[in-house]
């Protein structure tokens, strides 16, 4: 995923650009660039690596004028370097892109066999040359960008800025995010209304197949056609958003430590002072008559997911299909029209979580989304929302969103099982307690981090790791070895702690580090066995449990990690903290970028 952003305004527009920019950071890093109009005239600096390498580089090389689009990247197609960096310029026409252009080969060797020459290895490149070509025959800039749109097959947000034009900016949006921002006297475009926030909180998100055509004075939308399009605004709640650290010295750990306040403010929004369960108005999804929930996400939402497909299971009696987005769409699904397919999203802009929606809806299933980002495309694209409420989440590494996944996802699973008749009040407000206790709980776990930091400091020595559970433990151990890798580059593996013995048990010799996720719930005592059987290889284990569970486990674990006890049903909420806090630290520890880990960006919108 990229971060591109456009203003055409009052002041200098290079200070505006690269501040957005610094605020779409998380959404890819490998290059940035940015783009004016001076007296006229195109002029770009552009730099690989992170955007404080442009803030230099444009330091020393200013650049003037009021209008201008810039561009941070993670690369798709064409090396992470200076080249391939964003905005692309040909002959008048710079663009920065968001997005896949899936077509760019064929485009490419057209364009080549007419005499065109290309400079990068990017699919984005042919765009600034379709439109470039087109004004070369004499089109005006919104009649040649609409003359191209229609050949561009994947995925794009767009915008497009033009050399002698000093007061157009012109965004084009299909399946990737793209918002526009109303100030006064001056206008704004970004991928999301984060990048946006201090400049503007009145924003409108543009549609699949709309144009925006900026000026100072007005935004007027189009389709290809050059139909007029009504856009309404909104007033978005972010503006000035939070996206500063506190006192933290990274988003993670910032994110990490809200967690109890906003799973609390999730929570709230389905706990009733009755202590039962209200789903948002308008989610009238009748649960009773559903024979199969399927559940799709990727990464961490996934094991959100896969949590969840206990808790349905258990507490509704509804059979779940889950899967990761990546591979659902390519199965031969069986579904049964009016079923119901429920996706898991922080950003709501995931590609692969989006292909899958759309592969479930054209086979008659009911849409249902938990989504942390309200303005997103999933959410716009499906039928029932039930949203968690995390904040803006800044660290690449998932955290605070996981755990109001979780808290969304148990109020679902509640709602469902009382919907068909298969859990009773009483039992609704037992687990409807222990739901408005786990921020408590939470926060209890928070206190572990002196001991968690300890551990980090061997952790972080280690060149591999497993995390092991059983039931709901092991979807939280897949999440736990997801959070290790992803901010320290340790491999690490999340297993089944029943499936050791079948084969990766060969992986275990002296000092090998095993986290072992055991609170005292109904596995504690198999997974007290598969722990004994990896310290009788010489397994160092660092056993996560809670006090009933600490009071029996076999005293010569290398460390323990002691919650309070807590209900079963509740325990994946806070032991996913001392997992957080243990990647965190271990990456603090490497020194790694644990904010923007390499490779990695926030969202993945392409597939
Ligand atoms: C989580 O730590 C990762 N950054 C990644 O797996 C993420 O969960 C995944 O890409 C899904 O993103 P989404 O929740 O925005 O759809």
């Amino acid at each position: 995923m990229c971060g591109i952003v456009g203003v055409v305004g009052r002041g200098p527009a290079s200070t505006i650009l690269l501040d957005a920019l610094k605020r779409l950071e998380y959404r890819g890093y490998d290059s940035a660039g940015i783009a004016t109009l001076e007296d006229g005239s195109l002029r770009r600096r552009r730099t690989v690596g992170k955007l404080a390498n442009l803030k230099s580089r444009v330091d020393s090389e200013p650049l003037s004028g009021r209008i201008g689009i810039g561009h941070t990247r993670w690369a798709t197609h064409g090396r992470p370097d200076e080249t391939n960096a964003h905005p692309h310029m040909v002959d008048g026409v710079a663009i920065v892109h968001n997005g896949i252009i899936e077509n760019h080969r064929e485009l490419r060797n057209d364009l080549k066999a007419a005499g065109a020459h290309f400079t990068t290895e990017t699919d984005s490149e042919v765009v600034a040359h379709l439109v470039s070509r087109e004004r070369k025959k004499g089109c005006e800039p919104v009649a040649a960008v609409c003359k191209v749109l229609p050949r561009l097959q994947g995925t794009f947000a767009l915008v497009f800025l033009f050399e002698g034009y000093e007061n157009l900016l012109i965004g084009a949006r299909k399946g990737s995010p793209l918002a526009v921002g109303y100030g006064r006297g001056e206008m704004f475009l970004g991928s999301d209304a984060i990048a946006l926030a201090p400049l503007t909180d009145i924003v409108t998100y543009l549609e699949d197949g709309d144009l925006a055509v900026v000026t100072r004075e007005q935004i007027k939308f189009f389709d290809v056609n050059g139909d007029a399009l009504d856009r309404a605004s909104a007033k978005i709640a972010i503006s000035g958003v939070a996206v500063h650290k506190g006192e933290h010295r990274h988003f993670m750990a910032k994110e990490i430590h809200e967690q109890p306040t906003v799973v609390g403010q999730t929570l709230a929004q389905y706990i009733q002072p009755n202590g039962t369960i209200r789903l948002p108005r308008g989610a009238d999804v009748d649960f009773s008559t559903i024979s199969r929930l399927s559940i799709v996400a990727c990464g961490t939402a996934f094991y959100a997911g896969l949590i969840a497909k206990y808790w349905f299971e258990r507490y509704a009696k509804l059979p779940v299909e889950i899967d990761m987005a990546s591979e659902f769409r390519y199965r031969e699904v069986p579904f049964r029209v009016g079923d119901v397919a429920l996706f898991v999203s922080q950003s709501g802009e995931t590609a692969d979580t989006l292909a899958s929606l759309e592969f479930a809806k054209t086979h008659g299933q009911g849409i249902i989304s938990v989504v942390n980002v309200q303005t997103s495309t999933m959410a716009r694209a499906s039928d029932v929302v039930f949203p968690t409420l995390a904040g803006p989440e800044i660290g690449v590494a998932s955290t605070k969103a996981f755990t109001c996944q979780l808290a969304t996802l148990m109020c679902i699973a509640i709602a469902a099982g009382r919907c068909r008749g298969v859990l009773s009040a009483k039992d609704e407000i037992a687990l409807v307690r222990a739901l408005a206790d786990t921020p408590g709980y939470m926060a209890r776990a928070l206190e572990l981090e002196p001991k968690v930091l300890e551990i980090a400091r061997e952790v972080s020595m280690a060149g591999d790791a497993l995390f092991i559970g059983r039931g709901t433990n092991y979807p939280l151990a897949m999440e736990g070895a997801l959070k290790l890798k992803e901010v320290t580059y340790i491999h690490a593996e999340g297993y089944a702690a029943g499936e050791l013995k079948h084969g990766p048990i060969a992986l275990i010799e002296k000092d090998f580090p095993v986290m072992v996720i055991a609170p005292s719930d109904s596995t504690f005592e198999k997974t007290m066995s598969n722990m004994q059987e990896v310290m009788a290889r010489g397994g160092r284990i660092i056993l996560l449990t809670d006090q009933r569970g600490a009071s029996v486990a076999p005293p010569s674990a290398w460390s323990v990690l002691v919650l309070p006890d807590m209900p079963q049903s509740v325990a994946p909420l806070a032991l996913a903290v001392p997992l957080q806090l243990l990647a965190y630290h271990s990456a603090a520890i490497l020194g790694t970028d644990v904010d923007q880990p390499r490779n990695l960006a926030k969202s993945v919108t392409v597939e």
